[in-house]
């Protein structure tokens, strides 16, 4: 297994993947498959933080970061990164793939410069990465989603720190 940038002609089985990965999701909309389109056609796309896990000529992994802001308290924006979404091919499950995909992407980010990552997901998957309830850090997000479900993860020591403020998912 290795992981690698996606390029177009992987958009297709990543359609596909993604659609299928959701299925068994605990938690799933649907429309993964659809917003994975939709960060990729928006600004806050970064190519070189979409990955791929590849197996045998096969797709059976992905993650993407995009850009994601805070609107903090002193009035402007902190630009973070928005891990979402990330799904590993049923049948490859539990062989640290998804952890692979997340670590990867997280030593990328960091070379490139970003010093914290949020999400919406599973506290219990998310803790063994560094993620803690993002109001841990003093900043909230003000859609109607349980705040024990956002989260966020400093990529180097005290990358939020001074942070405080608000982001929004939609
Ligand atoms: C979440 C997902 C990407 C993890 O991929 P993976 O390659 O199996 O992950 P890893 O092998 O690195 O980690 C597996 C561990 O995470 C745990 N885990 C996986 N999903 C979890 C969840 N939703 N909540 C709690 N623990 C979870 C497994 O039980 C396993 O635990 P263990 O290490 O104690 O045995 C994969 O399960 C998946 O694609 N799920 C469907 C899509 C999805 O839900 N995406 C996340 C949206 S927030």
């Amino acid at each position: 297994m290795f992981i690698r940038q996606e390029t177009e002609k992987d958009f297709k089985e990543i359609y596909s993947l993604v659609k299928t990965a959701f299925e068994t999701a605990r938690v799933s909309n649907g429309k993964e498959q659809d917003f994975v389109n939709d960060l990729r056609a928006g600004k806050n796309y970064i190519p070189e933080l979409a990955l791929v896990a590849e197996q045998d000529n096969k797709i059976i992994g992905h993650i993407m970061l995009t850009k994601f802001y805070v609107n903090t308290d002193k009035d402007n924006k902190f630009e973070a990164l928005l891990l979402a979404p990330i799904c590993v091919m049923l049948e490859y499950r539990n062989e640290k793939i998804g952890a692979g995909l997340i670590n990867k992407s997280f030593e990328l980010a960091k070379n490139m410069g970003y010093t914290a990552v949020f999400l919406v997901g599973d506290p219990n998957y998310y803790y063994r990465f560094g993620f803690q309830q993002s109001t841990n850090y003093n900043i909230r997000n003000i859609d109607n989603v349980d705040a024990k479900y956002v989260m966020g993860c400093e990529l180097v020591k005290d990358g939020l720190k001074d942070i405080t403020g608000y982001f929004s998912f939609y």
